[in-house]
């Protein structure tokens, strides 16, 4: 995830001021580098967040028109040649772009064969190039643009400018957000309306497919192959900070609703559902080795660490590979066993975690593969690891993580198919994995438009001090991540267990003040998961169900219940936790907590 924002103006401006002071309001979108251009004051660009590139700015930015850029990497490191905004060989086309060119390799072959040469390892770049060489038959720049625009696979969201034409600004979206500002005889453009509402409240929004030529006095929009769009404009009523969240009163409650996106996005480009495959483009490196590899390790803290719970499972089950999960804090002091044919994974949002960078650290001086699945492009796990898969999450800013979850368990779940494979998975059992991950993010927009139902459910519960979480087999992890976000975001006292576990201390406490949330999705688990249900109603306990749409007798076992989409039992935990994590958000805000920023807890746990 990325931020784009841009002007174009008729009333003189400080180029440079209006983009910097655009980019510090999308922050929370990426702020590994960030720069800007402007037709008639050229680029600058600075490795970290705006403020990097505000003390790097020239005195007299000016321009009447200008484009800026806040950098996530996905392709290529955040270094200053990364940084957008991307030129062609000339430095004529400029342009920032949110998103990933699916077909970049064979753009890159095709624009390298005639003559174009690159400064950048970024699949953006590729963009520039190819509306020079539309330019060269094509002399209408917005014509030349939505020609290289339509040549393009993947998601995006662009804002294109040409030197020669600079009251121009050609944006397009794909998958990433575009919303435009009508001003007086100025337009804008941005990621979300934020940086926007300091100029003007009027917005038109982009959909997908669509481009949009705008100049101070106009804004055109087209469909990708020509059809004009006529769009009302909208009048926003929020205040900048709100926008900043893209309306939503916490940057937990955002990124929950994000979660079909982060999905969405873990797997872009990587299925290839037909072959029943995987493509992980950052493992091809050490394909071979893994070939080879007898037993993996996966280590991790918190949230992560229940990903990787679930991401043994599916490993164990499917790839028939030996897995532990190990605390980080726990491997890197209680010397384990490790030779050179075991892999050690760390699983990390943040990249920095500085128990389980530490672990990856370990497992390199005893030998092992190192290998990072980790959100954050450029840490310093995925620095340190010999190769891995990132998330593509987007920045998480909320402490308690809930978006690079279900990241985290679509990336290990590519990861089983990768590993499985090669070691004797079919095609066909290959393909109905495929199958059943691309069909995810649609499954959690279904959970989304229940929402209502878990508010209910969760005030209905408010006066609770103390829940219990229970699962089997695959979500068991989600009983963890349940009880975990609970504690986190509203400090109440939850505990999770296996549902086969219980009988065994945990039952001890149940009584009519005591509610269950129990994980129960129609898996080959459901009748075990549904006589401990019946279990804790014997005992007077109260039962919340989540339970596999269509399953009606659970209405009869449970006080209450969460329904979400049927999909294969390995990928049960990246729906069933949807709800959960609604419900930990609903119930903390009852309670008045504010939820991005739970008392004695960080993001980033960076000391041991
Ligand atoms: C902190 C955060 C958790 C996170 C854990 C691991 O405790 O509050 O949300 O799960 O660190 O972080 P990582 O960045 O390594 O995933």
């Amino acid at each position: 995830m990325c931020g784009i924002f841009g002007f174009t103006t008729e009333n003189a401006k400080n180029a440079g001021e209006v983009l910097i002071d655009g980019l510090s309001s999308l922050e929370y979108r990426g702020y590994d580098s960030a720069g800007i251009f402007t037709p008639e004051s050229g680029a600058v660009k600075a490795v970290g967040p705006a403020s990097h590139l505000k003390r790097k700015m020239p005195a007299g930015f000016f321009g009447r028109s200008g484009i800026a850029h806040l950098r996530w990497a996905t392709h290529g490191e955040p270094t200053e040649e990364n940084a957008h905004p991307h030129t062609d060989c000339e430095g004529e086309v400029w342009l920032v772009h949110n998103g990933i060119v699916e077909n970049f390799k064979e753009l890159k072959t095709k624009l390298a064969a005639a003559g174009h040469t690159f400064a950048s390892q970024t699949d953006t770049e590729i963009i520039a190039h190819l509306v020079e060489e539309h330019l060269k038959t094509e002399p209408d720049f917005a014509k030349a643009a939505i020609a290289a625009i339509n040549e393009i696979r993947g998601t995006y969201g662009i804002a294109m400018q040409y030197r020669a034409d600079p009251s121009k600004i050609v944006v397009a979206r794909m998958g990433s957000p575009v919303v435009i500002g009508i001003g007086e005889h100025e337009r804008f453009v941005a990621s979300d309306p934020s940086p926007i509402l300091r100029h003007t409240r009027d917005v038109v929004y982009l959909e997908d497919g669509e481009v949009a030529i705008l100049t101070p006095e106009s804004h055109e929009i087209y469909k990708l192959h020509g059809a004009p769009v006529e769009r009302a404009a909208e009048r926003i009523e929020w205040d900048a900070a709100a926008a900043q969240r893209g309306g939503y009163e916490h940057f937990m409650l955002k990124e929950i609703m994000e979660e079909a996106d982060a999905v969405r996005n873990t797997s872009l480009g990587r299925l290839i559902e037909k072959e029943g495959m995987v493509k992980l483009g950052g493992l091809e490196s050490v394909e071979e080795k893994l070939k080879q590899v007898k037993r993996i390790i996966l280590v991790a803290c918190g949230t992560a660490s229940y990903a990787a719970l679930a991401g043994e499972y599916m490993i164990e089950e499917h790839a028939r590979i030996p897995v532990e999960v190990d605390i980080a804090s726990e491997f890197r002091y209680r010397t384990p066993v490790i030779n050179d044919d075991t892999a050690v994974v760390a699983v990390s949002q943040s990249g920095e975690t500085l128990d389980t960078l530490e672990a990856i650290r370990e497992g390199k001086r005893r030998g092992a593969l190192t290998l990072g699945i980790v959100n954050a492009v450029g840490s310093t796990i995925a620095r340190e690891t010999d190769a891995g898969v990132y998330l593509h999450a987007g920045p998480e800013i909320s402490v308690a993580s809930t978006k690079a979850y279900v990241s985290q368990l679509t990336a290990l779940a590519l990861f089983t198919l990768f590993l499985g494979r090669q070691r004797g998975v079919s095609i066909e059992e290959g393909r109905v994995i495929a199958e059943a991950l691309k069909a995810l993010p649609e499954r959690i927009e279904e959970i989304y438009k229940r929402t209502k139902d878990i508010q209910r459910i969760a005030k209905k519960y408010a006066d609770a001090r103390d829940f219990l979480f229970i699962g089997r087999k695959y979500n068991l992890a989600t009983a963890f991540e349940g009880a975990l976000k609970l504690k986190e975001t509203s400090y109440v006292h939850a505990e999770g267990c296996g549902a086969g576990e219980m009988k065994h201390g945990h039952l001890a406490m149940i009584d009519e003040h005591f509610p269950t949330v129990a994980i129960a999705p129609s898996d080959s688990v459901y009748e075990k998961t549904a006589s401990n249900i019946q279990e804790i109603r014997t005992r007077k306990g109260p039962v919340i169900a989540i339970a596999t749409d269509g399953n009606e007798e659970i209405k009869e076992l449970a006080n209450d219940v969460m329904y979400i989409p049927k999909t294969i039992d390995m990928l049960t935990p990246i729906l069933a936790v949807v709800p959960l994590h609604l419900f930990a958000y609903y119930f903390a805000r009852q309670k008045g907590i504010n939820v991005d920023r739970p008392r004695n807890l960080a993001k980033s746990v960076t000391v041991e």
